[in-house]
C-alpha cells in the first residue's frame, strides 16, 4: 500500500511497483490507510512523512502494533531526516529519502524481500533445529525392526535413493533421518520437505527454487530445497502428495541431477541423496494413476518396510518404558511403574497411530501420575477412551482383526469429537490425512460389505456433515 498525498510521487511509486509485479493499491490520507488495512491488510507500506490529515509515524506505531511483521518504509524530505531516523526506531524497515529514483525504491524493496527470506529461513532452521534435538534414535527390540535396523546399515553408506514405506507414526522420519546420519553425508545438509503441507502451486518453487519475479510475490530469486540439500540428504515426506506435472520433473532430477528454477533457463547440477517416505500403499496410487511407475521404478531401489506398532514382537513395553523414562526426566518426575496386568493389555491393543500414539499416551501418563503405585490400563489411555473399550474390542466373543479394531476406534474418535477429524486424528495419534485416507478407504468398502457396515456408514456421514 502507497500513503502519499502527492499525485506525482504517488503515481511514480505506483508505476515502480508495478513493474517489479507487486500487487499495489494507493491511498493519500491516513484515513484511507488505516481504512484499507483493516480491510485487506498489506504486506508492505510505504508511506509519506506529512500527510493532510496526521502523519507517517502515527501510522507506522498503530500498523506495527496490528502485525508486528509488517514492513514499512517511510518517505521523508531532507528537512525531515531526523523523523525517518526516528522511524527507523520504531521500526520502520527503511526509507526514502525525497527525492528518489526507481532504482533506489527496488533497492528498499529488495532489501526487504531478502530480510523476510532470512526470517523465513530462520524460522524452519530453527524448527528443524528443535526437530533435531528433540529427535530420539530409532529405538527398537523387536526381531521386526532388527531386520530394519540391519537394512539401514547397509544402506545407508551407499548413494542408493531409498523408500521408507509404513503407516503413519510407525518412525519413518526417524528412520530416514538415521539414515543421513550413519551415511557418508552425516556432516553436510539434511533438508526435508513435507509434501503435504506445502500448497500444491508452490510446491515447484519450493523444490526448485525460482528467479526473480518467476511469478508475483517472487521479488528475490529464491533456492529450492534442492539446493539447499546439495551434497547432503533430501526427504521427500508424504511423496505421494505430489501432482503428475511435479512427478515428471522429480524423475528428471533423479535421473538427470538437473533442473531448472522456476522462471529460470539455467540448468542447475546438484549432487542429493533422495530419501522418500509415504504412509499410503504406492503401487495402488499407481494402478489408479496417481502415481507415475517410473518414478515409482526410480525411488523403489531400496525399499524400507516399516511393520505397524502390533506387529513388533516385545516391543510396546520396551518402548512404553523408554518414553516412561525420558517424559519422567523431561518433566522432572519419578519414572511410573506400570502393572503387569496394564502391559498385557498393552500388547494387545492395536496401536493404530503406532510409536506416535505410544509415546503421546506415556507423556500424558507421566504428567498426570500422582508418584505412587503402578499405573493401570486407564492411567495410560485417556479416559473417554477407556470406558469405550468394548466398542473398540468387541464383545469379546470373537476375537476382532487389527483392522477391524482400528476402523471401530477411528469411528469412535469421530464420534467422540463430534466429527472434528483434526481432533480425532489428535486423540489416537495419526495425522489427519491418515485418518482422512481411512475413512476414504472404509467408505469405499461399503458397497460390497454386509450390513454390520451400515452403522459405521452412518457414522462417516454424520462425519462429514
Ligand atoms: N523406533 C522409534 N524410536 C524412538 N522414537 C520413535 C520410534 N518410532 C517413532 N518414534 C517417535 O514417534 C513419533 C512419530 O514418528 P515419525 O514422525 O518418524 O513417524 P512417521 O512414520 O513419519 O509418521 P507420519 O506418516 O504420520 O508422518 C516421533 O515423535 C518419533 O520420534
Ligand atoms: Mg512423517
Amino acid at each position: 500500500m502507497v500513503v502519499e498525498d502527492d499525485p506525482i510521487v504517488r503515481r511514480s511509486l505506483v508505476t515502480c511497483l508495478q513493474r517489479l509485479e507487486i500487487p499495489v493499491l494507493a491511498v493519500s490520507s491516513c484515513f484511507q490507510a488505516n481504512e484499507e488495512q483493516e480491510k485487506e491488510p498489506a504486506d508492505l507500506v510505504i508511506t509519506d512523512m506529512h500527510l493532510p490529515d496526521g502523519n507517517g509515524m502515527d501510522l507506522l506505531k498503530g500498523f506495527r502494533k496490528a502485525n508486528p511483521l509488517l514492513e514499512v518504509i517511510i518517505i521523508t524530505g531532507f528537512g525531515t531526516i531526523e523523523s525517518a531516523v526516528e522511524a527507523m526506531k520504531l521500526g520502520a524497515s527503511n526509507y526514502l529519502l525525497k527525492p528518489f529514483t526507481t532504482s533506489q525504491v527496488e533497492l528498499a524493496i529488495a532489501q526487504i524481500a531478502h530480510h523476510k527470506e532470512l526470517r523465513e529461513e530462520n524460522a524452519i532452521l530453527k524448527t528443524e533445529l528443535a526437530a533435531q534435538v528433540e529427535s530420539s534414535s530409532l529405538l527398537s527390540v523387536s526381531p521386526e525392526m532388527g531386520e530394519v535396523q540391519k537394512l539401514i546399515a547397509r544402506v545407508a553408506p551407499t548413494n542408493a535413493t531409498i523408500l521408507i514405506e509404513g503407516e503413519s507414526g510407525t518412525g519413518k522420519e526417524v528412520i530416514a533421518r538415521t539414515i543421513h546420519e550413519k551415511s557418508l553425508r552425516a556432516d553436510k545438509p539434511y533438508i526435508k520437505v513435507n509434501c503435504a503441507a506445502v500448497p500444491e502451486n508452490l510446491l515447484e518453487s519450493e523444490f526448485f527454487g525460482h528467479e526473480r519475479g518467476a511469478f508475483t510475490g517472487a521479488t528475490m530469486k529464491r533456492e529450492g530445497r534442492f539446493e539447499l540439500a546439495n551434497g547432503g540428504t533430501l526427504l521427500l515426506d508424504e511423496i505421494t502428495e505430489i501432482s503428475l506435472p511435479l512427478q515428471s520433473k522429480l524423475l528428471r532430477v533423479l535421473q538427470e541431477h538437473e533442473f531448472e528454477r522456476v522462471g529460470g533457463s539455467r540448468t542447475m547440477k546438484v549432487d542429493v541423496r533422495i530419501i522418500a517416505t509415504t504412509n499410503r500403499k504406492l503401487t495402488e496410487a499407481v494402478a489408479k494413476g496417481l502415481f507415475r511407475e517410473d518414478l515409482y521404478y526410480r525411488l523403489h531401489v531400496v525399499p524400507i518396510k516399516v511393520p505397524r506398532l502390533a506387529e513388533r514382537q516385545g516391543e510396546v513395553e520396551y518402548l512404553l518404558n523408554k518414553f516412561l523414562e525420558k517424559f519422567a526426566r523431561q518433566h522432572n518426575k519419578a519414572v511410573p511403574k506400570v502393572s503387569a496386568i496394564a502391559l498385557d493389555q498393552l500388547a494387545q491393543y492395536a496401536w493404530p497411530g503406532n510409536v506416535r500414539e505410544l509415546r503421546n499416551y506415556a507423556e500424558r501418563a507421566v504428567i498426570l501420575a500422582n508418584g505412587d503405585g503402578e499405573l493401570s490400563f486407564s492411567d495410560i489411555f485417556p479416559s473417554h477412551i477407556t470406558p469405550a473399550q468394548d466398542a473398540v474390542f468387541g464383545d469379546g466373543k470373537a476375537f476382532p482383526t487389527l483392522g477391524e479394531v482400528e476402523k471401530r476406534l477411528i469411528y469412535l474418535a469421530l464420534k467422540s469429537t463430534a466429527g472434528n477429524r483434526n481432533e480425532a486424528a489428535n486423540l489416537i495419534g495419526i495425522n489427519v490425512r491418515t485418518l482422512r485416507n481411512k475413512l476414504k478407504e472404509y467408505e469405499g468398502k461399503i458397497a460390497g460389505d454386509d450390513k454390520a457396515e451400515v452403522e459405521d456408514e452412518e457414522a462417516a456421514e454424520s462425519v462429514e456433515k
